[in-house]
């Protein structure tokens, strides 16, 4: 295996980004003292879930970073679900991916959700935290080891091999020993999206819908989340 295609976690530069998933894991903290309410673009984003729920695509989204230089960068992700209580969505990433120093320079993203069968959009903007084994958060930690352990052989599989857009390796460098099924690799990540906007815009009305939703003043303690919905023009 060429040294580009290491998986050594030396090679794995993201003090920054723990710095920063430390950070939102004291914030998590006082969300979860006070209690987190379920933001209300949760219910139709829910509905919209459950009525595609037939075509597997639909766990899939787009999710846009910034790179250094200032340019957007786009992939596609898959959804692994809210974490905990709060309203922060899962997505897994390896952690020699460019997504991962993009995110440890400017956390800002947007992820685009198209749901075909009911034909609506959701554009959820909001800041990206990369959680490792690292994290100094149980709670988090814990939702980590947890995906790892749910993912399926093959994708486990993925995560030793070699390194992401390095030139093209033997293939029998992509046939690695099965990694440990318990104790995720350090290049497995979880990724969180805290969201502070969604534009939800739906084709199928007459003429069609699209409501913004606006994470506005925090309550008095400073700590849960409150919204404003405005119906707006498509
Ligand atoms: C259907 C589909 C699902 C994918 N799911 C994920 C995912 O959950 N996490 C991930 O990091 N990359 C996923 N990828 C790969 C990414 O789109 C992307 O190629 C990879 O993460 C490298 O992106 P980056 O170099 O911008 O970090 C998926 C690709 C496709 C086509």
């Amino acid at each position: 295996m060429s040294s580009a295609s290491s998986t050594d976690s030396s090679q794995l530069n993201l003090q920054p980004n723990n710095d920063s998933a430390n950070a939102v894991a004291k914030k998590l903290d006082a969300d979860e003292t006070a209690g987190q309410v379920i933001a209300p673009w949760r219910s139709p984003l829910a509905r919209a879930i459950h009525r595609n729920r037939a075509q597997p695509f639909s766990r899939y989204f787009q999710l846009a970073t910034v790179r250094p230089d200032g340019t957007p960068a786009n992939r596609t992700v898959v959804f692994r679900g809210f974490w905990a209580d709060s309203n922060q969505l899962m997505m897994i990433g390896d952690r020699r991916s460019e997504k991962i120093e993009q995110i440890a320079e400017n956390p800002a993203a947007e992820a685009c959700w198209y749901f075909a069968k009911t034909r609506e959009q959701f554009r959820l903007c909001g800041q990206l935290t990369v959680v490792t084994a690292d994290t100094a958060h149980t709670g988090l930690v814990d939702a980590h080891q947890r995906l790892w352990q749910q993912i399926s052989d093959s994708a486990r599989a993925q995560f030793c091999w070699p390194y992401p857009k390095a030139p093209r390796a033997d293939d029998q460098d992509f046939s690695p020993p099965s990694p440990d099924e318990q104790m995720p690799p350090p290049q497995f990540c979880l990724l969180l999206l805290a969201v502070d906007s969604v534009d939800h815009l739906e084709l199928r009305g007459e003429p069609q819908n699209r409501h913004l939703y606006t994470k506005t003043a925090s309550s008095a303690q400073g700590n849960s989340q409150q919204w404003q919905v405005t119906a707006v023009n498509p």
